[in-house]
C-alpha cells in the first residue's frame, strides 16, 4: 500500500521517535514503506515521513550506482544496498568531511548542499531483528545519516548555510503550506490554497 508522505513543516517531521519492540507488525510497514519510496522514486524514507515517530528507515541506493565520479566498488555496492534499520545507534562518524546535494521526500523540489563525514558506523536490527554492527562510506553512508537525521528530527535544510536557508525559505513555506503539486501522494500538515 502506498503511504501518502508527509510533508516538511508537519509536526510529525519534528517528533521524538521511540524504538519499537519485536513484536510491532514491521512486516506489513516495511513492505507500505518500499512501495511508498519506490513510487516517489527515493532512495532511502524514514518512518516519520509516513506519519509513524518510530525508529525506522529503509534504503535503497541502486538508483546511484550508475552516478559519475564513484569506484566500480561504490558502484557494486550501492547495486545491492537495500536494507532495513530498526532501533539504528550511529556509533561513530568519521572521515572527511564532503558536501553532496541532497534532497528529500518530504521537501519535493527542493535541493542543497550538505556536508558530511565520509564514513558512518551503525548499529541497528535488520528485518529479521537480527542486530547488525556495520559501517558504510560514501554515497551508502550518505543516504543512512540522511534518514538518520529523520529519526532524530532533523531535516537536511537545518544543515545548510543561514544564506542558503534563507534562499530557501520561500519554496519550504510554500510546502508547508501544500502549495505544491506533488508527483507523488503527500500530506501536509496545513493546505492554504
Ligand atoms: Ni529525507
Amino acid at each position: 500500500m502506498i503511504l501518502p508522505i508527509v510533508g516538511y513543516g508537519h509536526p510529525v517531521l519534528r517528533q521524538e521517535t521511540e524504538e519499537i519492540a519485536e513484536d510491532y507488525p514491521t512486516k506489513e510497514l516495511i513492505k507500505n514503506m518500499f512501495e511508498t519510496m519506490y513510487n516517489a522514486s527515493g532512495v532511502g524514507l524514514a518512518a516519520p515521513q509516513v506519519a509513524l515517530a518510530i525508529r525506522v528507515f529503509i534504503v535503497d541506493g541502486s538508483p546511484f550506482a550508475d552516478m559519475e565520479d564513484i569506484t566500480k566498488e561504490e558502484s557494486k555496492e550501492l547495486e545491492s544496498f537495500k536494507k532495513v534499520f530498526i532501533n539504528p545507534i550511529i556509533l561513530e562518524e568519521k572521515g572527511e568531511e564532503w558536501a553532496f546535494e541532497e534532497g528529500c521526500l518530504s521537501i519535493p523540489g527542493v535541493n542543497a548542499d550538505v556536508i558530511r563525514k565520509e564514513t558512518v558506523v551503525i548499529e541497528y536490527y535488520d528485518e529479521n531483528w537480527v542486530l547488525k554492527e556495520e559501517t558504510y562510506s560514501g554515497l551508502a553512508a550518505r543516504i543512512i545519516q540522511h534518514e538518520y537525521d529523520h529519526i532524530e528530527g532533523v531535516l537536511f535544510p537545518d544543515l545548510v548555510s543561514p544564506l542558503k536557508k534563507k534562499f530557501l525559505s520561500k519554496k519550504l513555506t510554500k510546502i508547508s503550506n501544500g502549495k505544491i503539486d506533488p508527483a507523488y501522494k503527500m500530506k501536509f500538515s496545513k493546505r492554504v490554497r
